[in-house]
């Protein structure tokens, strides 16, 4: 069935950049530092990864800010990476957008899908689907500030039922913006409920010459193939799955250019591939240790779900202060 649909992974063009697979790493605040993209691209099947979100107003003081100037993490062997943008004044975006790009980024993201207060009491994220003026106004102070391509990622839409993300993918194409990522829930639903797959259809419907790239609730290749073809969709993005589970792009890569599944990881394999992450993590952050051992923990408990007898092995990757506490605690599934 897959081998007569060999469309599903035409590479995408956005901007400059060629996206091949058109299989992509959702940004994800807390998780998709430097060292988990780099394991996702390493891992292969994965054509565009993005960083956590960056506020827009905190980087106009980067000089003061430890924790933001930490995150400007990303390398060129990741390329393409996008990094996103969060904010309602198009100024500060603007601003924020051309010191991202000084720093090296390939693309700029503008988040239009956070919903957490802290980011939505400023304006921006999901907020800006409420004012589509300046929603659109960002972009195009944005696409205006930087040479490099500038997309949007946004939600359904604010208010639950109310779907503005159609009419604006369409503005936003119009001012400049070359790729539309649609996470297809409303802000107000958080992550409950299930993804309605068909605003991405509807996006997809209006949008004339840039990518839409889908999102929510692909948590495999099964998954991946039915929202290509439900949708109409140009790339499939992927979050929550991913975690963990760097290997899930290259799954799907290859279910869908061969009809069958790859085998999963072996434990081993998926043991030393989390030692991997701490080594990569320790050896590169530029936050504190504390702060980094703190966040990794969460990141590495992710690759023990559904690790049998992992019991004792969680507990002491909770409880790691050392690259040496993690090494012990894996060794006897190395
Ligand atoms: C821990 C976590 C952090 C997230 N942080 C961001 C973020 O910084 N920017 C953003 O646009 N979306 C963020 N999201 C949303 C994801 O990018 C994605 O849209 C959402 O998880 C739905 O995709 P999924 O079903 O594949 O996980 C986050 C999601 C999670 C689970």
């Amino acid at each position: 069935m897959i081998a007569d649909q060999p469309t599903l992974l035409t590479p995408i063009t956005i901007g400059n950049w060629t996206i091949d697979p058109p299989l992509t790493l959702a940004p994800m605040a807390g998780q998709t530092n430097h060292p988990f993209r780099v394991l996702c691209r390493e891992m292969g099947g994965c054509g565009l990864v993005c960083t956590e979100l960056f506020s827009s107003h905190a980087m106009q003081f980067k000089g003061n800010h430890h924790r933001t100037m930490a995150m400007i993490d990303w390398t060129p062997e990741e390329a393409p990476c996008a990094v996103q943008l969060f904010g309602a004044n198009p100024q500060h975006m603007a601003e924020a957008a051309k010191i991202v790009v000084d720093y090296g980024a390939n693309l700029v993201d503008i988040n239009m899908g956070c919903w957490v207060p802290k980011v939505t009491k400023g304006g921006g994220g999901a907020a800006l689907l409420k004012d589509l003026c300046t929603a659109v106004e960002v972009v195009h102070a944005v696409v205006n500030a930087v040479q490099v391509p500038v997309t949007v990622k946004v939600r359904a839409g604010f208010e639950n039922g109310v779907i503005t993300a159609v009419q604006f993918a369409k503005r936003a194409e119009e001012v400049g913006a070359k790729a539309i990522a649609v996470h297809a829930r409303f802000a107000e639903q958080g992550f409950t409920g299930k993804a309605d797959w068909d605003i991405i259809r509807q996006v997809k419907a209006v949008v004339k010459s840039i990518p839409v790239i889908g999102n929510g609730d692909v948590t495999n290749a099964d998954d991946a193939i039915r929202m290509f073809e439900q949708t109409g969709c140009d790339g499939v993005m992927i979050g929550r799955a991913a975690l963990g589970n760097p290997w899930i792009f290259r799954q799907i890569e290859h279910q869908i250019r061969t009809g069958t599944p790859l085998p999963t990881p072996t434990i081993q394999e998926r043991a030393q591939t989390c030692l991997r992450h701490a080594q990569l993590t320790l050896q590169t952050t530029k936050l504190r240790e504390r702060s980094a051992l703190l966040e990794l923990r969460g990141q590495l408990i992710k690759y023990l779900s559904n690790m049998p007898d992992s019991t004792t092995i969680r507990h002491q990757i909770v409880h790691c202060e050392s690259l040496q506490d993690i090494e012990n605690a894996l060794a006897p599934v190395l």
